[in-house]
């Protein structure tokens, strides 16, 4: 049988339905959510992602406020907006867009992000709080991922979950979240002996490699949850880091490319910015 398709699109929309009903009972309160959104350069990947936020908050309710700033743009001067923008009261979240131009520090920037406006959640002090369970914002992607496998009851409760992919704002972040879900985790990576032996394992898998249609279905166990956080833009146009048609017959459940874990991301984004507002309102 032929694996249930998880809808990452249709509950992104749910989920902005539900924040929109939210920050509707805020508005009447006196509350308006803010997010800032930073994007310098034109990488035209970013520039589509930043449009779909602004798109996001328009749906939802939130106000957005785009900083465009050119790719020249100097390591201070940067620093000084997101300064500026951590002492702005009327500002509840704040976002770079990344990657930044390579002159720019990355890691200093995400560091002058006020943590408690950190709706991105790649501030060390709430990379901290998610090992312990006490991040204000958890990471966005992780986060979405985990809503869709609870919105599609998937056990994650004693489930074996693999990994594949170590990076700092999906592997190491999604498999603390699903520890904290009581599912046991593994992470693996490009230095792994025999991975398709670990991943044939997985009740859960979760493919963030970077490498397009990377996961077979000789790769995946019968009934598996498949969850693809790959974008890749290819000549034969986008397409995630599972080879959807093969797995598909393979697994219990599986997210698309696109219109599965991408739409998520923003959701979750949302939910954030709603969040920092409703904690810096002190409700
Ligand atoms: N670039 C790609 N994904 C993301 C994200 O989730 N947040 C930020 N700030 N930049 C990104």
């Amino acid at each position: 049988m032929a694996a249930e398709i998880i809808d990452g699109k249709k509950v992104s929309a749910d989920i902005k339905a539900e924040l929109a009903a939210e920050v509707t009972e805020l508005k009447a309160k006196g509350i308006e959510p803010c997010l800032a959104v930073v994007l310098v350069g034109e990488d035209p990947a970013s520039q589509v992602y930043v449009r779909n936020k602004e798109e996001a908050c328009d749906l939802v309710g939130i106000k957005s406020i785009k900083h465009t700033l050119p790719v020249s743009t100097g390591q201070e001067e940067l620093l000084s907006l997101v300064n500026q923008l951590n002492d702005d009261l009327s500002v509840n979240g704040i976002l770079v867009q990344l990657p930044l131009p390579k002159h720019i520090d990355e890691h200093a920037v995400l560091l002058a992000i006020d943590p408690a406006k950190d709706v991105d959640g790649f501030h060390p002090i709430n990379v901290g709080g998610l090992m312990i369970g006490e991040a204000p914002f958890q990471p966005c992607t992780p986060s979405g991922m985990i809503e869709l496998l609870k919105r599609y009851n998937v056990e994650m409760t004693g489930a074996k979950a693999v990994v594949i992919g170590r990076s700092n704002i999906v592997g190491k972040p999604v498999a603390m979240l699903l520890l904290h879900n009581n599912a046991t985790v593994e992470i693996c990576h490009s230095k792994t002996r025999d991975l398709a032996g670990e991943t044939r394992q997985a009740d859960i898998l979760i493919a963030a490699i970077g490498r397009p249609k990377f996961v077979t279905a000789d790769m995946v166990k019968p009934g598996a949850a498949v969850i693809d956080v790959g974008v890749n833009r290819t000549e034969a146009g986008l397409c995630g880091d599972v080879d959807f048609e093969s797995v598909k017959e393979v697994a219990g459940a599986i997210t698309p490319v696109p219109g599965g874990v991408g739409p998520m991301t923003i959701a979750m984004l949302m939910r954030n910015s709603v969040a920092a507002a409703r904690q810096q309102a002190g409700i």
